[in-house]
């Protein structure tokens, strides 16, 4: 799920395992380094990074061209025979892989034909000796032979690869799995990765690689672009002003603590850049020219993947309630199979967090060949999908590390709100001095967030009940529902616990059945339309047995009769709710799993950035 590549002056062993160390956030299951400089020395190990760290030895010491990877199992297990790097059966190429080699399997019986054989049952151990298949055949230099094999490789990757035989060179290529390159003046050091956040401490200038391009990486000489079929590319150096404090831990136990206790300013950060500090006016930078087909659009497709599927939800109910707009939210990963039905009149939104995930990006780019207008609302500074959409509206959350989304959530549903009142005023379908109002209102969030921090402690109380419970069900209903989604999302991805989000009324339809003693529901409760409804629900549930914990607001006095445990967020208006109804059950996750003794940061099988489908 990550790679880190080194080629330069210093010790590469180091600096690779420090990069691992700092991807980790993407989730993985194995680690492992190639060094090379007279030989090609691999050292792979299943588990953490740590472990592959207590593996090196100090034949490494002075070797300064390296290659490394974190793994997250798809073909095969997590074992050291199926960890990258991977090594040609003449042991002289070695690779790190990200992404899914889709024709692996022909492949590897044409090269099992050839007299091959394999280690493990990956598919980069596929790649790394149809490679030297290639080169050994037309007798190529290991650029030549990587872009000459991947011209009959079908799938997404990012790979690098090492040529014992060409020690001064790294070549480095993707198609779908994001990459970056750091620079240096002098170019005699070069920096890969699968993020900015392993490079950043070294150099801010930064490459990113375009689908289908491979760069050859030699001390001394400047790095020249080209694409698999050696036409040359031109190339931008982007100049980042990331700072690494931004993404250390701090003083908290844990990269999500931390970053539940940022929204404040995550969410103040967001909406003040798109709000003119003048007038408080909304305005989105560069969209002036999709401005008119934004506020024409007949139709809003909102497609994502996980959490920022349900701020797409978050979307749909704001969006339509304030600028009248039809807007679907849907799976990528089902929209990009189904043959939807795509117009030039439609605006096609993607929201994804790091702009990477695979799904979503595959359904960006499927609108876009059919006509549409694409959209993003994103997290990352110049992601893939920031790069190839018509335009995108950026969150600033921060580099979110742990991997169960906070902050980059609450940033996305901050985005969409402003979106939608800025739509719904010049759609005239709400007046100026509603827009004024909500904008108002909405400058008043951070605040209110922060107010809700004072009852963590009680949060943490409430949490120790459930530390032995293995189900429960989430409930809310209109602009909350999804918020009982990602509640439930929030609560299984970290502690393991079964949960399901449902739109109160649909209980009777099925999850009524499973309520009993054992199985605790959370009821969202807040301002809301349906307040009446919910309580109504929450009886049903009583009447049955069933615990219940209710998010409420702090004047509430039916639900907090009815319920056993509520936990209490200020009153805001109804669009403006879902933001300040997800904290406290953001805490609640986060408490559950660590009393449970959960890796809140790295849950089990969870990837940050899901780049293969
Ligand atoms: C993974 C992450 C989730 C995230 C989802 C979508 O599953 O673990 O936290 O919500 O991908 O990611 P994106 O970067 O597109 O928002």
């Amino acid at each position: 799920c990550g790679i880190v590549g080194y080629i330069g002056t210093k010790k590469a062993s180091d600096i690779l395992v420090d990069g691992l160390k700092k991807l980790e956030y993407r989730g993985y299951d194995s680690a492992g380094i190639a060094v090379l400089d007279k030989d090609i020395l691999v050292y792979k190990q299943p588990g953490k990074v740590i472990n592959l760290e207590q593996s090196i030895d100090d034949k490494v010491d002075g070797i300064t061209t390296g290659i490394a990877h974190t793994r997250w199992a798809t073909h095969g297990e997590p074992t050291q025979e199926n960890a990258h790097p991977h090594k040609s059966n003449n042991g002289e190429i070695v690779i790190v892989h990200n992404g899914i080699i889709e024709n692996y399997k022909f492949l590897k019986d044409e090269l099992i034909d050839h007299g091959f054989s394999f280690l493990g049952q990956t598919d980069t151990e596929v790649l790394v000796n149809y490679i030297q298949f290639v080169q050994d055949k037309e007798k190529l230099n290991i650029e030549d032979a990587v872009k000459k094999a991947l011209q009959n490789v079908n799938g997404a990757y990012a790979i690098a690869v090492l040529d014992k035989k060409e020690p001064n060179k790294m070549v480095v290529t993707r198609k779908g799995s994001p990459l970056a390159i750091g620079l240096t003046e002098t170019n005699d050091e070069f920096y890969v990765a699968s993020d900015a956040i392993p490079i950043i401490e070294y150099t801010q200038s930064l490459v990113y690689l375009n689908d289908d391009e491979i760069v050859v990486l030699e001390r001394g000489k400047k790095m020249k672009v080209t694409d698999i079929y050696g036409v040359e590319k031109s190339y931008k150096v982007k100049n980042l002003d990331l700072n690494l404090d931004k993404v250390s831990k701090g003083d908290y136990e844990h990269y999500m603590l931390k970053e539940i206790f940022e929204q404040p300013s995550t969410i103040k950060n967001t909406l003040f850049s798109h709000l003119n500090t003048e007038n408080s006016d909304i305005h989105f930078e560069n969209l002036d020219e999709l401005k008119e087909k934004l506020v024409k659009a007949k139709r809003i497709i909102i497609v994502s993947c996980g959490t920022s599927w349900h701020a797409g939800i978050v979307g749909e109910y704001i969006i339509e309630e304030l600028a009248r707009i039809p807007v679907e939210v849907e799976y990528a990963s089902e929209f990009r199979y189904r043959n939807p039905i795509i117009t030039k009149d439609d605006i096609v939104m993607a929201i994804s967090q790091s702009g990477e995930t695979a799904d979503t990006l595959a359904a960006l780019r499927y609108s876009k060949a059919q006509g549409a207008t694409t959209f993003c609302i994103c997290n990352v500074f110049n992601s893939s999908m920031a790069r190839e959409c018509d335009f995108t509206a950026y969150t600033y959350a921060g580099a979110e590390i742990g991997v169960a989304s906070t902050k980059a959530f609450t940033a996305q549903v901050a985005v969409v709100s402003l979106l939608a009142i800025q739509l719904g005023l010049e759609r005239n379908e709400i007046s100026q001095e509603k827009a004024n109002a909500l904008v108002k209102e909405i400058k008043t969030i951070p605040s209110v967030v922060n107010q809700i921090f004072a009852t963590d402690d009680h949060i943490k109380t409430v949490a120790k009940n459930y530390t032995e419970t293995t189900s429960f069900l989430f409930l809310g209903r209109g602009i909350n529902f999804p918020i009982a989604l990602e509640g439930a999302l929030k609560l299984k991805e970290i502690s393991y616990i079964h949960a399901e989000g449902y739109p109160a009324a649909e209980m009777k339809h099925g999850p009524i059945a499973m309520i009993e003693e054992s199985l605790p529901t959370v009821i969202i409760a807040t301002n809301n339309e349906y307040y009446d409804k919910l309580v109504s629900n929450a009886q049903e549930v009583k009447a049955r047995k069933g615990p219940i914990v209710a998010v409420v607001n702090d004047d509430d006095n039916e639900m907090i009769d009815t319920a056993d445990y509520v936990f209490k967020v200020p009153r805001v208006s109804d669009m403006l709710q879902p933001i300040v109804s997800v904290i406290p059950l953001q805490l609640f996750s986060y408490h559950v799993a660590v009393l449970k003794g959960c890796n809140v940061d790295q849950p089990r099988n969870l990837a940050k950035s899901v780049t293969v489908e």
